[in-house]
C-alpha cells in the first residue's frame, strides 16, 4: 500500500492513450491510493466516463460549467485538494494550453488553478512529440517545475508509424506518482540552500547600468531541482525574464551589494550554490541624474570600483555552509582557472564552463561543464542546462550524506 491515504486528481485527455489510463486507475487504487478523474471531451471520445466512474468509484469531472459541481467552486477544490495531479494521456493539445495558462475547459482550469505538483505523461504520434511547437511547450513546462514520465518509442497504436510518443506504460506512471510522493526520494528534506542566478544591473546614471548575457537559465534550474529534492530552496536573483521557479523562495535584486546582502540574510544554509554571473565591478560614482552629453566635451569618463566577491564571502564565512558550489564562465584556460578559483573561494568544486560567444553556452540552452574538485576533473557531456541542474543536485545531496 505503497501509496495509502494519497489523493490523486488524474486528468484524462483525448489521445488513443486513455485506454491505459483505466488500467492506471487500478494500478493507483491497489496500492491505496484515492483517484478522482477528470476527463476532457476529447477524453470522453475514447473512453466513457462510465468506465471510468466505475473503475475509480466515484464521480467523474468533465464539466467547468456543471451547476451541481460547482456549487461551490468545485474547479477550485478539485486543483488543490489532492497531493498530486497526473496527467495522462497528456495530449500535444492539452500541453499547448498549460504552457499558455489557458483555461477554457475544467482540465486546464484545474491545471492553471493548481499549486499541488503535477505529473505529465504524454501520448501522442511522434511527429506531433517532435513538433517545434511542442518542444517549445515542453521546455516550459519543464521550466514551470512540472514531472515529465515518457513518452516511450515504439509502435503508435495506429499502426504502421514507429517513434517516441507512446505514453509510458501504467507501472511506469504509478512508480513516478511513488517518486513524487515519496519522502525517501527527497534527500535534501530539510536542509536550506541559498542558489544565485542571472546578471547583475550595475547603474551608471538612474536610466543606464552595466550587464552581461546571462539568462539566469542554468541557477534557477538548480534552485528547481535542489527544491525537488526537498530542499528548502532561497534563490536570490539578478533581472531576468524567466518565471519563478515554482516551490522555491525567490528574492530578485539588481547589484551585486544587492545580492550579497540577500545572500548573508538567508544564511543560515547547509548549502550555496553561487551561479550568478556578478559584475566584477560597478561603476565608482553614484550619478543620481543621467549624465549628459555636452556638446565639445569628450564622452565622460567611468570610474570603476571592485563589487564584493559573494562566492569568496560565502565560502570563508564563520556560517559556511557545509557545500559551497561556486561557477566559473571562462573564455580560455578554463581548467586552470577554474582550479585557481576552487583555492581561493573556499568552494568544493567549481563548475566550469567555456562561454566564448561560440558555444553558445551564456544565454542559450544547453551547457557543458566540468566539475574541479580538490580530487580532480570530471567532464559532463554536453547536456541540457535542466539536466546539468539535475546532476549537479544529485552531486549535492551525494556530497552532503
Ligand atoms: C483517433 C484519434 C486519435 C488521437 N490521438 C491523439 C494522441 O494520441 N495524442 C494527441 O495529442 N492527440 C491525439 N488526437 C487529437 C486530439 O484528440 C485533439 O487534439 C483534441 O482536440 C484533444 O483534446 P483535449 O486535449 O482537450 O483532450 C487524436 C485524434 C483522433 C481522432
Amino acid at each position: 500500500m505503497s501509496l495509502a491515504g494519497k489523493r490523486i486528481l488524474l486528468i484524462i485527455s483525448g489521445g488513443i492513450a486513455a485506454y491505459k489510463s483505466l488500467d492506471l486507475i487500478r494500478r493507483l487504487r491497489e496500492r491505496g491510493a484515492e483517484v478522482r478523474p477528470v476527463m476532457t471531451a476529447g477524453a470522453q471520445q475514447f473512453v466513457t466516463p462510465l468506465a471510468v466512474g466505475a473503475l475509480s468509484s466515484g464521480h467523474v469531472y468533465t464539466d467547468l460549467f456543471s451547476r451541481e459541481d460547482e456549487q461551490d467552486v468545485g474547479h477550485i477544490r478539485l486543483a488543490r485538494d489532492c497531493d498530486l495531479i497526473v496527467v495522462a494521456p497528456a495530449t500535444a493539445d492539452l500541453m499547448a494550453k498549460m504552457a499558455n495558462g489557458l483555461a477554457d475547459d475544467l482540465a486546464s482550469t484545474v491545471l492553471l488553478a493548481t499549486d499541488r505538483p503535477v505529473l505529465v505523461a504524454p501520448a501522442m504520434n511522434p511527429k506531433m512529440w517532435s513538433h517545434a511547437a511542442t518542444r517549445r511547450n515542453v521546455e516550459t513546462l519543464r521550466r514551470d517545475g512540472l514531472a515529465f514520465i515518457g513518452p516511450n518509442a515504439g509502435e503508435m497504436a495506429e499502426g504502421g508509424e514507429a517513434g517516441l510518443g507512446r505514453m509510458a506504460e501504467p507501472l511506469e506512471i504509478v512508480a513516478a506518482v511513488e517518486d513524487l510522493l515519496d519522502g525517501g526520494g527527497k534527500p535534501l528534506a530539510g536542509r536550506r540552500a541559498i542558489v544565485t542566478s542571472g546578471p547583475t544591473h550595475e547603474p551608471i546614471d538612474p536610466v543606464r547600468y552595466i550587464a552581461n548575457r546571462s539568462s539566469g537559465r542554468q541557477g534557477h534550474a538548480i534552485a528547481a531541482a535542489l527544491a525537488k529534492l526537498g530542499a528548502e530552496v532561497t534563490l536570490v536573483s539578478g533581472p531576468v525574464t524567466l518565471p519563478d521557479p515554482r516551490g522555491v523562495k525567490v528574492i530578485h535584486v539588481e547589484r551585486a551589494e544587492e545580492m550579497l546582502e540577500a545572500v548573508l540574510g538567508a544564511l543560515p544554509a547547509d548549502i550555496a550554490v553561487m551561479v550568478a554571473a556578478v559584475a566584477d565591478w560597478r561603476v565608482a560614482t553614484e550619478n543620481t541624474e543621467k549624465i549628459k552629453k555636452k556638446p565639445g566635451e569628450g564622452p565622460p569618463p567611468l570610474m570603476l570600483a571592485e563589487n564584493p566577491d559573494i562566492l569568496k564571502t560565502i565560502g570563508h564565512h564563520a556560517q559556511r555552509p557545509k557545500v559551497v558550489v561556486g561557477f566559473a564562465a571562462e573564455t580560455q584556460d578554463v581548467e586552470d582557472n577554474g582550479r585557481v578559483k576552487l583555492q581561493k573561494k573556499g568552494a568544493d568544486v567549481i563548475v566550469a564552463n567555456d562561454v566564448s560567444p561560440e558555444t553558445g553556452i551564456m544565454g542559450g540552452t544547453r551547457n557543458s561543464v566540468k566539475l574541479i574538485t580538490a580530487a580532480g576533473v570530471e567532464q559532463w557531456p554536453d547536456l541540457s542546462k535542466d539536466e546539468v541542474a539535475g546532476r549537479l543536485a544529485d552531486w549535492v545531496a551525494a556530497r552532503l550524506i
